[in-house]
């Protein structure tokens, strides 16, 4: 047990709430700041009733300076989890303004208030979609980085922030640097083995699990497989997908390596959190019709504009600096994300 004070940045959303429930369950306490823009109040109070723990809740934007500053002023935080963000590649694409807007002015914003009341430890949502092309499908944390849309771009600027108050810090011989670590989330799938928390989209989901979820349960009609002629065993694109809650406990680890001596002289650096091993689309439709006992309805559509073949972590930096693995397995997944869904169907009311 510990009194430390994490402020969950997006804790109302499909990813943060989950940290929110690993941190309860660890002993932290948990002040949440979200706007609501893409989540509802009520997966705060199922953290709340899968932990038995009281957590505090702020509805504010993480880029108004003033709230910021007010809730800073109030509560003992001694570390910041920001997950706060938009993530819709496809929306990006048609709103880039929006995207840096919100993803980096907003962390920008939350980086000075952080500053001002000498709060320098962060653990940020980075993702796989900063890397750039690379001869292998394997990703390393050294890889060059190199987005190709709108929301990927806001992560790599972000990350550069980060990156650049470290060196101005190291530069600068502060006292209490800035310590970050940037985890680079693969595709998080999946839901709390209680079946209370899980994604709940706003309208049709841009992403896989929650779209093969959502026709499995006649919510939506047909799935779209966008290609089948990728150089992979059977045609469909390879992704990395991981367990949410393996992904929080990464989070955990990350935020004790921050307090670590391998931090003592601050830094920010970045680890990829995914299993190390690929699954393709038609895998994931074969598991989840394995688990929901039909077929699911699909339809091979062309491939669309920037996706790749192939994309997994190599997850061996974590292990050995975080002392972190998924734990999980693709049945563990699946299985998690339809007790959500049939216990959800309509998602939080
Ligand atoms: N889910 C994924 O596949 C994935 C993959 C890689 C990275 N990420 C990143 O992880 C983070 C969390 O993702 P998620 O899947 O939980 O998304 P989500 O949309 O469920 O959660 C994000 C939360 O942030 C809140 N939010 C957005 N902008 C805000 C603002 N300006 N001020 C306050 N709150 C704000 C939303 O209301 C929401 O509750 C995001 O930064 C996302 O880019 C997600």
């Amino acid at each position: 047990m510990n009194n430390k004070t994490v402020l969950v940045t997006g804790g109302a959303g499909y990813i943060g709430s989950h940290a929110c429930v690993e941190l309860l369950e660890g002993g932290f306490n948990v002040v949440v700041v979200d706007n609501l823009c893409n989540s509802k109040i009520e997966s705060l109070s199922r953290v709340r009733q899968i932990t038995g723990k009281p957590l505090t809740f702020y509805q504010a934007d993480i880029g108004d300076k003033a709230a910021l500053a007010e809730i800073f002023a109030q509560e003992p935080i001694s570390t910041v989890m920001h997950f706060a963000g938009l993530k819709a590649v496809g929306e990006s694409c048609e709103k880039p303004a929006l995207y840096y807007h919100n993803n980096v002015c907003g962390t920008l914003t939350l980086a000075e208030a952080m500053a001002e009341a000498n709060v320098k430890q962060l653990v940020f949502s980075s993702s796989a979609t900063v890397y750039g092309e690379s001869e292998s499908p394997q990703y390393k944390e050294n890889f060059p980085l190199g987005a190709i849309n709108p929301y990927g771009r806001s992560k790599v600027m972000i990350e550069d922030i980060f990156r650049d108050l470290s060196a101005a810090d190291s530069l600068n011989q502060t006292e209490s640097p800035w310590k970050v670590a940037l985890l680079r989330y693969f595709n998080p799938i999946g839901a709390h083995q209680s079946g209370l928390i899980g994604e709940d989209p706003n309208g049709i989901p841009n992403n896989l699990m929650p779209y093969v979820s959502q026709v499995a349960i006649g919510k939506l009609a047909q799935l779209s497989v966008f290609g089948d002629d990728y150089p992979t065993p059977d045609g469909t694109g390879i992704r990395d997908y991981i367990h949410v809650v393996d992904l929080v406990k990464g989070h955990i680890k990350a935020l004790a390596a921050l307090e670590s001596p391998a931090f003592a002289q601050g830094g920010c650096k970045a680890y990829n959190l995914g299993t190390g091993q690929g699954y393709s689309v038609l895998e994931i439709i074969r598991a989840f019709e394995r688990v929901c006992g039909h077929p699911i309805n699909y339809k091979i559509a062309p491939r669309r504009a920037g996706d790749l073949a192939e994309c997994f972590a190599n997850p061996e930096l974590a292990l050995q600096a975080l002392g972190w693995k998924a734990e999980k397995n693709l049945d563990d997944m699946v299985a998690d994300a339809w007790n959500w869904q049939t216990k959800n169907p309509q998602g939080y009311l």
